[in-house]
């Protein structure tokens, strides 16, 4: 997501920021900014777009100092502008502050910082953190800091300065990267190790809730107690390429290891036990719900398979009627669409042509449109009536992983909001799904760790020319999803079939050697799905299952079987789609694909 440096030293702090800066680029940003202190005071220095716009601005008006902080800025809280760039400040400009994370408490931080008078320019969740340390301000600033983060949930990576103490930077971290680096006079810090691999090799890791301050005598480390604590320092010998991908050898790699962190922000201040459903910028009331008599979901590639899922989510948990479709078809196809409908377009990068033109059509009927997207600022949120936000932070490679798992999440999230809305469901089962949505982040850590099956089966099967995925149910939709990665990124070709639909054709495919990959995961369809199985199996077809931790039964049928950490059957996508990502990668790396960018394939399609 972000980029976060931080300078302290002799030398001139702002072309350093930036060329760090330009280290973290490939992290995806919309803004960027720096704040430099010096004698005079705090001057900040921010804007929109690429850094280059920043570059111009600091050529314009140049800010001298060597103490600062720098940011790029991904989206989350409010659209890419001026005003929500950081660094965010307090009103006094006595303390600058950047961060990388999301404070899942800042409406209640924000509201009662406005009750003691403060006042807030921006939509980030951000900027409440100036503000608190300025409340807990008496003259040390690491101490306000600490202060401030004991109120703050969530995640954060921050670096902090403040012209009454302009001869220190102080940041902290939890539940977001960030590193030291350790200079010949000077000290940096980072939300990655590229950008300070100019400067030096040698680093600090810091661990959650370890507090650094860069000071002319060096840099010293405190724990939550603010007791001094000490560490080694680590050596980088590698270069920055390798950095970049977190050490990960694709970027597809390291997003499929992100799924865990991306489905818990996504949920992140939306989905507590506390609290109903919070919503930022769906504003659908239960009036305007009884209006709708249905609703079409569409979109493109894998977000048509999240739709497909929220199809299921939303019939089951909401009782009202969903279509679904591909954009590319539902735009000719003449649909009904009237002002009793609900369009939901589902994109990650929000610019999809086909995608945008449903949604704009859609509008020319008077249909209501929701856009979930992971794109803040976007075209569809721009055009939308209402905005679902999947934060999955900026996906790199072509493939989608990680947004596909959060375009799931958001499809849960409005649907159980539709549910509670509707009263379809009753508080207490709303209340266990939750529960059960909330595991999801920890299971999605276990399912990762279920490498050596798939590598194994991936070392098997890389020389195929097809495979077959089946599933019933949302095992079906998942499906869909395993043998688009698949083709997407090893090029065998694949189709995914519902279940009961092989004795209607494909069945006469399966002969000795066919690879099938079996989701079996609904366990009330689980006993229809192993007669589908039986069927391939008896025509020599070698099956892998995925199926529910427990389903031991299920040996007796296949080859091999990965086994899924158990949740409730609507939840089950989110954990099945991982090993079916890493059959494909795996798949591709023995074909040495290059799985970043596969052939033919855009991460955008902006044409139609
Ligand atoms: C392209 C990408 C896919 C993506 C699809 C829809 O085909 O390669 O990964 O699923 O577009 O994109 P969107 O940004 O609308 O989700």
């Amino acid at each position: 997501m972000c980029g976060i440096v931080g300078y302290f030293g002799l030398r001139e702090a702002a072309p350093l920021l930036i060329d760090g800066l330009q280290k973290l680029e490939y992290r995806g940003y919309d803004s960027a900014g720096v704040a430099i202190s010096n004698e005079e005071g705090i001057k900040v220095s921010k804007c929109k777009g690429r850094l280059a716009n920043l570059e111009s601005k600091l050529i314009e008006t140049p800010l001298k100092g060597n103490v600062g902080i720098g940011h790029t800025r991904w989206a989350t809280h409010g659209e890419p502008s001026d005003v929500n760039s950081h660094p965010h400040s307090n009103s006094k400009i006595s303390i600058s502050v950047v961060h990388n994370g999301i404070i899942e408490n800042y409406l209640k931080l924000r509201e009662w910082l406005i009750s003691k008078g403060y006042e807030f320019l921006s939509e980030t969740d951000t900027e409440v953190i100036p503000n608190l340390i300025d409340y807990y301000y008496e003259g040390n600033l690491i101490e306000a800091v600490m202060k401030a983060v004991s109120s703050m949930e969530g995640s954060y990576a921050i670096g902090v300065i403040c012209s009454k103490e302009p001869d220190k930077l102080v940041a902290v971290r939890k539940d977001s990267p960030l590193i030291v680096g350790l200079g010949k006079n000077e000290s940096f810090i980072a939300s990655d190790i590229p950008a300070v691999l100019n400067h030096t090799r040698d680093i600090y890791l810091l661990e959650d809730k370890e507090f650094v301050v860069l000071t002319q005598q060096g840099v010293t480390l405190l724990n939550e107690m603010g007791e001094e604590i000490t560490k080694e320092p680590y050596h980088v010998t590698w270069n920055a390429d390798a950095a970049e991908k977190g050490g990960y050898e694709d970027f597809m790699l390291k997003e499929i290891h992100e799924q865990p962190k991306a489905i818990k922000d996504t949920m992140a201040s939306r989905i507590s036990l506390d609290h109903d459903i919070i919503l930022d910028k769906i504003t659908i009331t239960k009036e305007n719900l009884k209006e709708i008599d249905r609703i079409f979901m569409v979109a493109c590639g894998t977000a048509y398979h999240a739709a497909v899922v929220g199809k299921y989510a939303i019939e089951k948990l909401a009782k009202i009627p969903v279509e679904v479709d591909i954009a590319s078809e539902f735009r000719y196809r003449e649909p009904l669409i009237t002002e009793k409908s609900l369009v939901i377009v589902v994109s990650q990068s929000g610019e999809t042509a086909d995608t945008l033109a449903v949604l704009r059509d859609s509008k020319k009927k008077g249909a209501r449109v929701i856009a979930v997207t992971n794109v803040v600022g976007s075209s569809v949120s721009r055009e939308a009536d209402d905005v679902l936000y999947t934060w999955a932070g900026p996906e790199i490679a072509v493939a989608s992983t990680k947004a596909y798992v959060t375009q799931l999440i958001a499809m849960y999230i409005i649907a159980l909001h539709f549910a509670a809305l509707k009263e379809s469901l009753s508080s207490e089962e709303i209340y266990d799904i939750k529960k059960a949505m909330l595991e999801l982040p920890t299971l999605a850590e276990e399912t990762l760790e279920n490498k050596d099956v798939l590598q194994k089966f991936a070392d098997q099967t890389y020389m195929e020319r097809d495979m077959f995925f089946l599933g019933r149910g949302l095992d079906y939709a998942v499906s869909m999803e395993g043998s688009l990665k698949l083709k997407e990124i090893s090029y065998i070709h694949s189709e995914a079939y519902a279940g009961g639909e092989l004795k209607h054709g494909p069945i006469a495919l399966i002969e000795k050697g066919t690879v099938v990959i079996a989701c079996v995961t609904q366990s009330y369809l689980a006993d229809k799905m192993v007669s589908n199985i039986k069927e391939v199996v008896t025509r020599g077809a070698k099956v892998i299952a995925i199926a529910l931790e427990g389903n031991t039964d299920i040996e007796k049928s296949v080859d091999s079987v990965i086994y899924l950490p158990k949740t409730l059957d609507i939840l089950t996508p989110v954990l099945s789609v991982i090993p079916l990502q890493l059959i494909a990668y795996y798949v591709a790396k023995q074909k040495a694909c290059d799985v970043d960018k596969p052939r033919n394939l855009a991460k955008s399609v902006t044409v139609e």
